[in-house]
């Protein structure tokens, strides 16, 4: 069924035009309704107004109770129409009462392979740590951050010379594929999550506008499952 998303994002917006590209293309079958943001100013917003896409916009500087704060988001969510919730680079944390609100249908991406390296700098962390291989994660929301049952993970290898700054755009390349493939297996109703495992049910009929399983010029070991044509 035809996603309605609202997403929320707090700085670049890089995955929420990939998300918005994805749509465009006929790849993912969703609408964007609404792009929330807790930074005035944030560029996201400038992408959402380019891409035609409403924005709402409420500092979470001014907002001393998490409750009143998601209410209010709570309320964009509902009037934009949405039923799934996006988030993209979202730097604050959600109270129990908004995840409850839409359990089973917010998502997030996060640049490490969780469970290692939750938290804010994720990539960062991983690096000091030497991991030689890190990558990204689109997972269910949980009341915890960054838990959660996993959707995808991608595997990229991390360099002797890495930092942050370089790690980071190699992320980010893959996360711009494997979140509009995480939504689109939402968007055919073939996530099923049992204790903490995401079963990937098969597709039902092939689609034209996707390939097979193990298509992804990637190779299927550096993605799991494997993209099906994103
Ligand atoms: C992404 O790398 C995502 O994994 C993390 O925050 C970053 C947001 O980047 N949660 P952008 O704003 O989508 O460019």
């Amino acid at each position: 069924m035809t996603l309605q998303i609202a997403a929320l994002a707090s700085g670049v917006g890089s995955n929420v035009a990939a998300v918005i590209k994805s749509i465009n293309e006929g790849m993912l079958d969703a609408r964007m309704r609404i792009v929330i943001s807790n930074r005035p100013g944030a560029p996201v917003l400038e992408k959402a107004a380019q891409a035609g896409i409403p924005v709402y916009v409420k500092d979470s500087a001014d907002c001393e109770n998490r409750e009143d704060y998601d209410r209010a988001l709570l309320a964009a969510i509902c009037d934009a129409g949405a039923d799934t919730v996006v988030l993209a680079g979202y730097m604050r944390m959600l109270s129990p009462m908004f995840v409850a609100a839409h359990r089973g249908r917010i998502l997030n991406i996060h640049p490490s392979l969780l469970p290692s390296f939750p938290g804010r700098m994720g990539t960062e962390d991983a690096i000091k740590y030497g991991v030689r291989l890190s990558g990204s994660t689109v997972h269910f929301v949980q009341e915890t951050m960054d838990s959660g049952p996993v959707i995808i993970q991608v595997v990229v290898p991390v360099h002797a010379q890495d930092t942050g700054e370089t790690l980071m755009p190699r992320i980010q390349a893959l996360e711009h594929r494997i979140y509009p493939q995480a939504l689109q297996w939402l968007a055919e109703d073939r996530l099923r999550v049992e204790g903490h495992r995401v079963n990937l049910l098969p597709a039902r009929k092939p689609n034209g506008s996707m390939a097979s399983f193990g298509q992804s010029p990637l190779g299927p070991w550096m993605v799991s499952p494997p993209l099906e044509g994103f």
